[in-house]
């Protein structure tokens, strides 16, 4: 997916403005910025939802304005948390679905079971929506996405408003998507940080930056990656000068009596080979968990709110 000079005006208010941003391959990329910033209004624009004032959003390099509906063949979109007729069954509401967006019958069930599988409601497929959770609505919601097999799938803001079980069942489920591009909004940096490979950052309706996470924390956040261990037992000096000595690592601070921050250079060294370092030195390391590099990023490109 491609926005070219990608602009929408309300009036004389400038919500997205002259937005350029190319999304390619089969990865998930965050899309993040403040409240107003234009994230919805991009992906709308991308869905043929509302009408660009100016340049051209495409899908695998057909204009959305020109044809939408080869547009959108291999897409598909959540935006906004849709509301499901309470009356209905999953199976009958992606039924609908179905239906309405020209799935050809004979693939309907097939494609029905598989949606529903990939987001664990097959359990749920005969109960009515209106007993459900918000999360288990929201599940739903994501098959009605996976219905057509897209290759580009956009969600705005999938696990908002969820409970913790809710949002990490959604953030799995994203995970689970594999061979697709999904490009995902969001406020949850701690989320996108675990299932997304690049974020793409908006401010004002204009582009920030768009890079890997890695890179966009390395330029941003003070210069490197950080993560953070904890062990089964009291770090001591010694295994904080142990840690300090693995390769690319520039910091270790002791956040508690069992928790250490490292901070690490990422063209030194991945997060992987420091974990597989810190497991090495055999100290009872037993949760490693990605520190908040990509706020720090955040924050300090996004100086201020609206
Ligand atoms: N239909 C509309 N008419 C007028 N202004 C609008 C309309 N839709 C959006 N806007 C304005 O455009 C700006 C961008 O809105 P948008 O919903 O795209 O932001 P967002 O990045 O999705 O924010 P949030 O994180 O709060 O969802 C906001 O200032 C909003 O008030
Ligand atoms: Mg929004």
């Amino acid at each position: 997916m491609e926005a070219v000079q990608l602009t929408k005006n309300f009036g004389s208010f400038a919500a997205v403005s002259g937005l350029n941003l190319k999304v390619q391959g089969t990865k998930c990329v965050g899309f993040l910025g403040p409240n107003g910033a234009g994230k919805t209004t991009t992906m709308k624009m991308f869905t043929g939802l509302i009408t660009a004032t100016g340049g051209a959003a495409l899908i695998n390099g057909v204009d959305v304005t020109k044809d939408k509906k080869a547009a959108l063949a291999s897409c598909s979109t959540l935006i906004e948390t849709p509301e499901i007729y309470s009356a209905l069954t999953p199976r009958e509401a992606l039924s609908m679905l179905c239906e309405i967006r020209g799935v050809p019958k004979a693939e309907r069930r097939k494609r029905i079971d598989e949606s529903l599988g990939l987001v664990k409601m097959t359990e749920w497929e005969d109960k009515r929506v209106g007993s459900f959770s918000k999360g288990m609505k929201q599940r739903v919601n994501v098959a009605s996405t996976l219905l057509s097999d897209p290759e580009v799938i956009i969600l705005d803001e999938p696990s908002t408003g969820l409970d913790p079980r809710g949002m990490a069942e959604v953030r799995s489920i994203v995970m689970s998507l594999k061979d697709r591009l999904i490009f995902m909004s969001s406020h949850l940096l701690a989320e996108v940080t675990e299932v997304c490979q690049e974020v793409a950052m908006i401010d004002h309706g204009k582009l920030l930056v768009y890079d890997t996470i890695e890179n966009v924390t390395a330029k941003f956040a003070g210069g490197g990656g950080a993560v953070e261990v904890g062990f089964t037992r009291a770090v001591d000096e010694g295994l904080v000068s142990r840690v300090s000595q693995l390769s690319g690592v520039q910091t270790v601070t002791r956040t508690n009596e069992r928790h250490i921050v490292v901070r690490f250079d990422p063209n030194l060294t991945a997060r992987d080979k420091l974990f597989e370092g810190i497991a090495g030195l055999k100290a009872g390391a037993v949760s490693f968990e990605q520190s908040s590099g990509l706020e720090d990023a955040y924050l300090s490109l996004i100086k201020e709110t609206l």
